[in-house]
């Protein structure tokens, strides 16, 4: 593989074969359920949109898509993981199969308020699908129903996943030293 590795990476977590061969076992599993359905699929900007077309080219069933953009902040120790919705949907989700497609899944408050945020719009079903599960780091409980990746408590790059809005085109998804972070 060409692409330089950038000198803060201790090692690859995935390579590309590992993550393609994940990516389709799980397209495998969301054509199966969602066969015959109106499913739509919907990225949380930037870091999902590599997932994203990564997975709708392996899902064997016609799919709409979508795309929102979330902020995440913070006032202090306690009231974290305050989210709110910098771009909304462009169409609505009124009676469709939804499956929210995210890069990673953390501490969970993006998708709680997201899972809340579009069950308010009358979707039939409201599902996620996650690139990487970081459990380890659960504040809030989130129902995950599609997972290519469980990680360890690292930071991780590639694949979609930025440090510094950097790396988000490296092919594989790779931990970062410690002292990079
Ligand atoms: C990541 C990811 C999720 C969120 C998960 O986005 O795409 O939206 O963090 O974290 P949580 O479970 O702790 O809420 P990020 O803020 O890094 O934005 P990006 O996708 O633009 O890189």
């Amino acid at each position: 593989m060409s692409f330089p590795y950038p000198a803060g990476i201790e090692r690859v977590l995935f390579t590309e074969e590992q993550i393609h061969d994940r990516i389709q076992e799980v397209a495998a599993a969301i054509s199966e359920k969602y066969r015959g359905r109106d499913l739509k699929l919907i990225a949380v900007l930037k870091g999902s949109i590599f997932f994203l077309t990564a997975l709708a080219r392996e899902i064997e069933i016609p799919i709409q898509m979508d795309f929102l953009a979330i902020s995440s902040f913070s006032s202090g120790a306690n009231s974290p993981g305050l989210v709110r919705i910098a771009k909304d949907l462009d169409e609505s989700i009124e009676g469709q199969d939804v499956l929210l497609v995210e890069d990673i899944v953390d501490t969970g408050f993006t998708a709680r308020y997201l899972l809340q945020n579009l069950a308010g719009r009358g979707p039939n079903s409201l599902s996620i699908c996650t690139l990487l599960d970081r459990t380890s780091r659960r504040i809030v409980q989130v129902p995950v129903e599609f997972r290519c990746f469980e990680i360890p408590d690292r930071f991780v790059i590639g694949f979609g996943l930025d440090h510094k809005q950097l790396y988000r085109n490296l092919p594989v998804i790779a931990v970062m030293k410690p002292d990079a972070e």
